[in-house]
């Protein structure tokens, strides 16, 4: 990550033995937001080096599942993986067996309120194809968040697509004002 986000905050720190890929906000938002929502499982779409992965599994009981088309995790970062019960899959998110096994496996069998964590390769395709009313994920009170909001995701682009879908933007000032960098959607009833 060069850029102008290193220019605005500090991504040199590490968390749980690693770099993390979010500004050091966006690790607190994650926190609140599951404790404010009452989140019981995560869906994330590219694990990165799996650390931030660690908290959803560490706060989490539902269950944990987090893809990537690569495997960038540490031997260390894995084995807490797997001790959290988290499941890890290298899975291209855009794979029609991907988004077929996400259809059978967390959107038909789940209890509690999901989290939809868009950070793959195409943040907005993946908003397009995982908040499809056709798969059934999404239910009443579930969050679905996006990162790098204003550089690779852009609000704007999928706001139709949002209005459509009952996805209402939140907590957008709060964000602005610490410089995090996701974009965070309530679902709201049909
Ligand atoms: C920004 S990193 C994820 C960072 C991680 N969520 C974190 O916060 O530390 C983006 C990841 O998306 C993965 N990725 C790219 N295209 C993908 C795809 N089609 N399916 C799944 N993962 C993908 C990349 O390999 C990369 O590891």
């Amino acid at each position: 990550m060069g850029d102008w986000i290193r220019q605005r905050v500090d991504t040199s720190y590490t968390w749980l033995g690693d770099h993390v890929q979010q500004v050091p906000s966006a690790i607190l938002w994650f926190d609140k937001l599951i404790t404010a929502h009452g989140i019981g499982t995560v869906l994330e779409i590219g694990t990165g080096v799996g650390t931030l992965t660690a908290l959803f599994g560490m706060r989490c009981l539902d269950g944990v599942v987090t893809f990537d088309i690569e495997d960038r995790c540490s031997d260390h970062t894995k084995e807490l993986l797997s001790v959290l019960g988290v499941t890890r899959m290298d899975k291209d998110a855009h794979d029609p067996e991907t988004v077929a096994w996400v259809c059978k496996n967390i959107a038909r069998d789940r209890s509690g309120k999901l989290f939809l964590f868009m950070d793959g390769g195409n943040k907005e395709k993946e908003f397009a194809l995982y908040t499809d009313p056709a798969m059934g994920l999404l239910r009443l009170g579930d969050l679905v968040a996006a990162h790098d909001c204003g550089s690779e995701f852009k609000p704007e682009r999928v706001q139709a697509l949002a209005d459509a879908r009952n996805l209402k933007r939140i907590l957008i000032p709060q964000m602005d004002a610490d410089k995090t960098r996701l974009a965070v959607y309530l679902k709201g009833g049909e």
